[in-house]
């Protein structure tokens, strides 16, 4: 009995992982991973390696804007870092619904439109690439 209780026990342990995210490594205007795919409990934190940057919700709809609608966005505010600094700040934030993807880009134009975005748990139907093609029609309509 008692090694059927512990079997059982460990089976439903799941472990939360932390992903590490660098903003702006080599002062490139990217997220990198650009894209990464975790579970519930899973900690995203972005590290900032340079510049002044952010990490702000967009919806897949209107990439490059903050979210507002059904509810207003999480943001980490610009977070500077000065130029040779060996500490880095971080932002990070945990993971609550899987199954939403969660898109984000850098509020400090024009750093989105030059494909300064990344996405949390992208689908088959909404993916980090198509996220990309959104970027290019929303900057061909205001063009036009
Ligand atoms: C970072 O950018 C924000 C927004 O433009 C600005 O208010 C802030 O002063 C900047 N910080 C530094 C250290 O440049
Ligand atoms: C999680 O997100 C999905 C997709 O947006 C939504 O359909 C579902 O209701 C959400 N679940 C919870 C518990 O909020
Ligand atoms: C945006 O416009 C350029 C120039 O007309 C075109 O080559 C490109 O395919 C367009 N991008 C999208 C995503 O429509």
């Amino acid at each position: 009995m008692r090694f059927f209780a512990i079997a059982t026990a460990l089976v439903s342990v799941v472990v939360a992982e932390k992903f590490t995210v660098i903003v702006a490594e080599n002062g490139g205007l990217t997220y990198t991973p650009p894209s990464v795919t975790a579970k519930v409990g899973d900690t995203i934190a972005f590290q900032f390696q340079a510049g002044n940057h952010t990490v702000t919700q967009s919806t897949f709809a209107n990439p490059c804007t903050p979210m507002t609608t059904p509810a207003v966005g999480i943001d980490s505010g610009f977070l500077p870092v000065a130029a040779g600094a060996t500490q880095f700040p971080e932002w990070s934030f945990t993971i609550d619904n899987a199954s939403a993807p969660l898109w984000f880009f850098c509020n400090r134009p024009p750093h989105c439109s030059r494909g300064m975005v990344f996405a949390l748990n992208p689908t088959p139907e909404r993916t980090y690439d198509a996220f990309l093609v959104r970027i290019g029609h929303i900057l061909n309509r205001s063009s036009s």
